[in-house]
Order: C-alpha cells, then structure tokens, then sequence
C-alpha cells in the first residue's frame, strides 16, 4: 500500500497565506501528502508554483481549470474526485470570508465546493484582523460550523499584520499539523492499518553518568524513533514511546515514557513489552557504561582513566522474554559501508530480532542527527531497500514491511 496519506491544504487570501507554504511541508515530514487548493485572493499572496514546487502536485486554482472540465466515467469532475479521496481538508488561513461561505453553504469556487462535497474531516485555521475575527457574524458562523464537526485551531494572540494587537493570529503551523494527526488518527479509515496493535518503540540516544554533570552520550537526535511514533499514531496504533533526552517534542496521542540511562531504559522496555505487539528499537543505546560514576563533580586534577562497562542489550533481553505474536524490529547502525549487510546481518542472527534496520550513519545528511535516512530493511528471507527519504516517509516503509512480516509470517514471532 501507499502509505502516505492524501490530505488537502486549502489556501485563502490573507497575509499569513505564506505560513501555509511550511505547512504543507511540516505535514509532509509528518508522513502524509498534501495536496493544495488555493482561493483567487490566495494567489494574490503566494503563487501557486511556490506550492507546486513544495507539495510536488498541480495546484488547484479555479473551477474552471482545463483538467475541471474533463470529466468522464474514469475521470470524475475534479472537485468531486479531490472530495472522494481526500481524507482531510485542512483550511489555513481560513479568511472571515471563506468561514462565511462554508458556514452557508456557498459554491462560488473551487474550495468552497470541495467543503460542500467531501466527507473528509475538515479542519480551519481562521488568520484575520481582531475585529474582523471578534465580530458576532464572525463568531456565529464559527458556531455553525463547530456544530456540524468542523475542527478549529483556535488563532493565536499577539501582533497583526494589519498593526493592530489582539486575537487572529494564525495558530502555530505544528499545532496545525498535530490536530490534523489526531483528526486523521481518530478517523476510522482504511489506513488505520495499525489499529488495535500497541506499538513500543524507543528513541534517542542514552546518557551514562560520569558524574552529575557529565556523561557519554552519542550522536542519536532521536528523529528516527519520533517520526515512527507519529506514523504509528496515523495508522491507529496505540503508541508507548521510551525516549532518551531529545530536544524534540513528543507526538501528540503518544505515551511518553522518559528514561535517560541504558538501565532506565531496559527497565522500561522490559515493564512494557507485555502489552506491546510491536517493539521497534531505534534508540541509540550506550554499549558502555561508567563502573564508578562519581557522586560530585571530578576536579580537572590530572589524566583520568574511566573504566566501563558493558551495558546489558536489551534488544537481545526483549527477544528472550517476549510474548507469542510480538514483532520486534532492532537498528544496525554501522560506518563501514563495505559491510553494512554482513555486519547487520550477523546482528539479526545474533540477537534473533525479526528484522533488522541496517543504516550507514557514515553518509552525510544521513541517518544520526540529520531530517534524512535510508536503510536496508533485512529479515532472514528478504533484503529490502529503503533509499534516502524523510525520516517520516521511511518509518512509513519500515512499519508497511513490519506489518506485511506480521500477517505473512506470524510463526516466525513464536519460536
Ligand atoms: N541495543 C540494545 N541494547 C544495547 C545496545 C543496543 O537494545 N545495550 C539495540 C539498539 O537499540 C539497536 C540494536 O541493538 O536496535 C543494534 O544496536 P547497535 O549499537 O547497532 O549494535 P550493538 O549490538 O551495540 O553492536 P555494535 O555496537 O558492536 O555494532
């Protein structure tokens, strides 16, 4: 299956019309794919190449457009057919105007249409002056629409481009793009793949302590496993997410469980793998640990020799004590590109993981603290590649073949 999902950007004439550009490519990294819609007045602001460059699709800018008109019983009219497979309309900026035509059922182009004719959740961003956005007609239409489902992300308060201060500034762009995530993941739909599975997957790179404030950490940012909680949560699952410190923030609808060591972490891994169905280990974890980590600061008083320990794996723990039916998924971070296969696959047999996601962290702009990767997704039958994409869009591959080796080969997670 495709597993990014179609979603529809609509664009209204307003000044933060431009915010709608980081839009769509904040969903895109969130796994899905925009497609984008834009009113008259909107290409008075953006053009519409901007977002064609941007979301890689033609823009829609008219009813009229020559495409619109070529309808045939293959080819529905074109805002029917954006309705019917659309799985969300995301409207931001949503103007006084356009709130105003959806709230009574206007048809004067293609937006407005499209409102009328999807079954698709719809979501508005209003963006306008405060007095236009604290206006009872304003406000009235605003309340019909919540009635009849419509989400609204609530605007911001500050500064205005029309000078004024108040009420009507467009809501953050990733407070945008988390609702438009808990709207299609609440959704039931047939990318709902993952419903019903609980999805463990841990993130970042851990910290040993040398001392308190000193410890061996690695270059781990944590995208990776982030980015495969949020594709989890669009597909339905139920996500525990076991994090090492990151400086990113945790998908919304996801548990957060927060462990810093490798010793925290195992002992969070271990608590929750009976409830999971899935354990995903993309964590960075510390091979070594600090013997003595000492109780206060160590003066700068000469050479210091630290002496480490092995961390205990918990990839290989969770394997020997997890239930019939879980699909564990373990990581292969290497930097010798000539053997990235033999090492990775002596790590799958080694650890008798049932897949193992070998990457070259040696390619730059690739994989460690980078927004790409790439991968090789490596079972005992198959060798699949995954070549360089987002982060999102490869923890949408690596969960598409998690899920095809959980229904096409369920008796490998019995032995
Ligand atoms: N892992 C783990 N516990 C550890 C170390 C690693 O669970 N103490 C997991 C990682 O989360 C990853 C996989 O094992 O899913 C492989 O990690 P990696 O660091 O590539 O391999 P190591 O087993 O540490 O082997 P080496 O460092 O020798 O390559």
């Amino acid at each position: 299956m495709s597993a990014r999902v179609k979603v529809t950007v609509g664009v209204c004439g307003g000044i933060a019309a431009y915010k709608a550009v980081d839009l769509v490519r904040l969903l895109q990294d969130a796994g899905l794919d925009p497609h984008v819609v834009m009113t008259a007045s909107a290409q008075r602001f953006v053009t519409p190449l901007t977002f064609n460059a941007i979301s890689g699709h033609p823009v829609i800018t008219s009813l009229w457009s020559d495409s619109a008109g070529a309808a045939s019983p293959d080819q529905p009219i074109e805002h029917i057919a954006e309705a019917q497979t659309t799985n969300a309309l995301i409207v931001a900026p949503a103007t006084a105007n356009t709130i105003a035509r959806f709230a009574h059922g206007l048809a004067d182009d293609f937006l407005a249409t499209l409102y009328l004719a999807t079954k698709a959740p719809v979501i508005l961003a209003p963006a306008m002056n405060v007095n236009m956005w604290e206006h009872p007609a304003t406000q009235a239409n605003l309340t019909i629409l919540r009635q009849r489902g419509v989400h609204i992300v609530e605007p911001g308060t500050g500064y205005l481009a029309c000078g004024m201060t108040g009420s009507g500034r467009l809501a953050d762009i990733p407070t945008i793009v988390a609702t438009t995530l808990q709207v299609l993941g609440s959704k039931e739909s047939a990318s709902a793949d993952l419903a019903g599975q609980t999805v463990l997957i841990t993130a970042g790179g851990t910290r040993e302590a040398i001392d308190p404030v000193r410890f061996i950490g690695n270059n781990s940012s944590g995208r990776m496993g982030y980015a495969l909680a949020t594709a989890a949560l669009q597909r339905g699952a139920r996500v525990i997410l076991i994090s090492a410190p990151t400086a990113l923030e945790a998908p919304a609808g996801c548990e957060l469980v927060p462990a810093t060591s490798a010793a925290q972490m195992r002992t969070a891994v271990l608590a929750h793998l009976p409830e999971a169905t899935i354990l995903v280990m993309a964590a960075a974890v510390s091979d070594f640990t600090p013997r003595h980590p000492e109780a206060g600061k160590i003066k700068r008083t000469g050479p210091l020799l630290l002496e480490l320990d092995p961390t205990q794996d918990i990839l290989q723990e969770a394997i020997a004590q997890r239930q019939a039916g879980t699909t564990i998924i373990g990581f292969a971070a290497e930097t010798d590109s000539a053997a990235l296969l033999k090492n990775a696959r002596a790590k799958l047999e080694r650890k008798g993981a049932d897949a193992i996601v070998a990457n070259d962290v040696s390619t730059p702009g690739l994989g460690f603290d980078s927004e790409n990767n790439s991968g090789i997704f490596l079972t005992r039958d198959a060798q699949i590649d995954i070549p360089a994409t987002t982060k999102a869009a490869m923890a949408h591959r690596i969960l598409d073949e998690t899920l095809a080796l959980k229904t096409m080969q369920p008796a490998l997670t019995t032995r």
